[in-house]
């Protein structure tokens, strides 16, 4: 036990407080007491009782250090809104170690369509060939490959070639910087854009049409996918499972591949991928669908899913649904669909969305323990769960984890300054839960480093330590679909680098 990461931020200042022995000073409570009960706490939260080693040990004072100097600095990050931290976040060497860190660690809750980096689609993607544009009545871009002029669309002005646009214009920089706007929520006045969570979502779901013509056309989705695992793979991620609705692509002449034809190149680019970095373990697909679809539309996905697994085991995954929670069905509505698998005997694991929410006790709070009913295996946010106590005890007893996304809650307005997040609680519980980014394009973050940040500094504040990062990294590969055998191997791959990160970062 003596070896256990009692190493809280101030455990150190606790043992020099031994202010007297027992019995001696009267009323005063005894402070082998507190202290028993101040470990117990400790002992707790999420990393409590991981074993450190020596070097860890040491590694692990030293971000204490930092995060004291972070917050006693006039601008605590986690506090104020992501798009006017991000500057310091990225100055902090608190962010700097966690961008190096072997987070070996798996992003198991991002969006495809807001993998890759907005700058990446205006500059290199925007300027390819046949690429035309459009502009619709409510100040937003339509984009379509084609050979020729393609067809009128409603409410959209008509098509026009970007390249003579662009020439035309001479100096394109403001019009690409628009492109950027469009594509993404990053401002640099969030409070005045975004009043509302209707506003952010509304501009949010806008944002993925403005892009969608651009990122389905055949050649560049496959692009689109390498560059995406790069950008995961430079930021020391080793493994993905990406929610999609799997989009019809299409080609420059129109024609049209199906959801099949993704998985087929999702396969492809991973095997690419992994030829060029071994130690990367590739993108698995978690199929998704919108939820103000209709049950038959829902029960038609839920049978395309289980087909799709059987067809291509290796890519995908599971099941979710996704979309505004509070605007959108709850899952209980959609329980014929969803109990499809079981009355087949098909498996068809779930990973749902659920408790994304500020409403308590409203019709769609209820999906959090819909979703556990429902077998899921794992929680997208959970943001409502330390609210319903029941389910918070059978994800804790099923073992199912939660999947934090800060910035992103922070960003669609559920929540403003992240130390008072509600995942404080499951952390200093020792609940089960992974970080990862949601739509880091879309929050102009890119990979994991930004949410840990933000899970580690503010959610955690001083309790978090290394082991809490440990655990956290553990866990990302422990809760995610691997096969048994495949995560051994990948902790063990892991292991090493973490072991070369700890001994470079004393
Ligand atoms: C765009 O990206 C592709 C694939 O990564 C690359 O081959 C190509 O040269 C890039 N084009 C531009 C214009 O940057
Ligand atoms: C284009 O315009 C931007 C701002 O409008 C300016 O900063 C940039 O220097 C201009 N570039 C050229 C090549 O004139
Ligand atoms: C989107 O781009 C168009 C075209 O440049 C521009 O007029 C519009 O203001 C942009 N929209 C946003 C929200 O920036
Ligand atoms: C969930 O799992 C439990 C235990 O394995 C099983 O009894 C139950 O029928 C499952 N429910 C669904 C909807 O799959
Ligand atoms: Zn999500």
């Amino acid at each position: 036990m003596g070896l256990l990461s009692s190493v809280s931020c101030w455990t150190a200042t606790i043992s020099v407080l031994v202010l007297c022995w027992a019995g001696v000073c009267l009323g005063v409570p005894d402070p082998s007491v507190r202290d028993h009960l101040m470990q117990e706490e400790v002992f707790r939260q999420v990393g409590g009782r991981v074993l450190l080693t020596e070097p860890e040990r040491r590694l692990s004072e030293r971000l204490c250090e930092l995060k004291k100097q972070e917050m006693a600095g006039p601008q605590f990050p986690p506090a104020m809104h992501f798009f006017k931290a991000r500057p310091f976040i990225r100055r902090s060497p608190i962010f700097n170690l966690l961008q190096k860190m072997p987070k070996g660690r798996a992003a198991l809750h991002i969006h495809a369509a807001s993998l890759v980096d907005v700058d990446w689609l205006v500059k290199n993607v925007t300027y390819r060939p046949h690429c035309y544009v459009c502009f619709t009545q409510d100040k937003s871009v339509r984009f379509r490959f084609s050979t020729q002029q393609p067809l009128c669309q409603p409410q959209c002005s008509p098509w026009i070639l970007l390249e003579t646009l662009r020439r035309k214009m001479g100096n394109a920089t403001d019009f690409d910087h628009s492109l950027v706007q469009n594509f993404t929520l990053f401002t640099s006045d969030p409070e005045a854009a975004y009043p509302s969570q209707e506003v952010v979502w509304n501009k949010f779901e806008k944002t993925f049409s403005a892009i969608s013509g651009l990122v389905r056309h055949a050649p560049v989705f496959k692009d689109y996918l390498y560059e995406g695992l790069m950008q995961l793979y430079m930021d020391n991620v080793m493994y993905v499972e990406l929610r999609t609705e799997l989009p019809e692509t299409y080609e420059l002449d129109g024609g049209t591949h199906s959801k099949s034809w993704c998985l087929q190149t999702y396969q492809e680019v991973n095997q690419k991928f992994a030829a060029q970095h071994p130690d990367f373990l590739g993108a698995r697909v978690i199929f998704t669908v919108h939820r103000n679809r209709s049950p038959s539309q829902v029960k038609e996905a839920v049978q395309n899913a289980i087909s799709f697994r059987k067809q291509f085991p290796e890519v995908m995954v599971g099941f979710d649904l996704v979309g505004h929670e509070d605007t959108g069905k709850p899952l209980w509505y959609f329980k014929e669909a969803l109990s499809l698998p079981m009355n087949m005997g098909a498996t068809l694991p779930y990973f749902f969305h659920a408790g994304e929410t500020d409403w308590e006790g409203t019709e769609v709070d209820g999906n959090l323990l819909d979703a556990l009913l429902f077998n899921t295996s794992r929680i997208g946010h959970g943001f409502a769960l330390p609210h319903h106590p029941v389910a918070k005890e059978l994800s804790r007893k099923m073992g199912v984890p939660i999947e934090l996304c800060p910035i992103s809650n922070q960003v669609l307005k559920l929540v403003s300054d992240l130390r008072n997040h509600p995942a404080a609680v499951l952390m200093s519980e020792g609940h089960p839960l992974v970080v990862s980014s949601d739509d880091p394009s879309m929050f102009g973050s890119t990979g994991l480093s930004y949410d840990f940040y933000e899970a580690f500094v503010g959610i955690g504040g001083m309790k978090s330590h290394l082991g809490t990062l440990k655990e956290l990294a553990i866990n990302s590969l422990r809760y995610s679909s691997l096969s048994p055998q495949q995560k051994e191997e990948a902790l063990a791959l892991w292991q090493k680098k973490w072991d070369k990160f700890v001994c470079e970062n004393l």
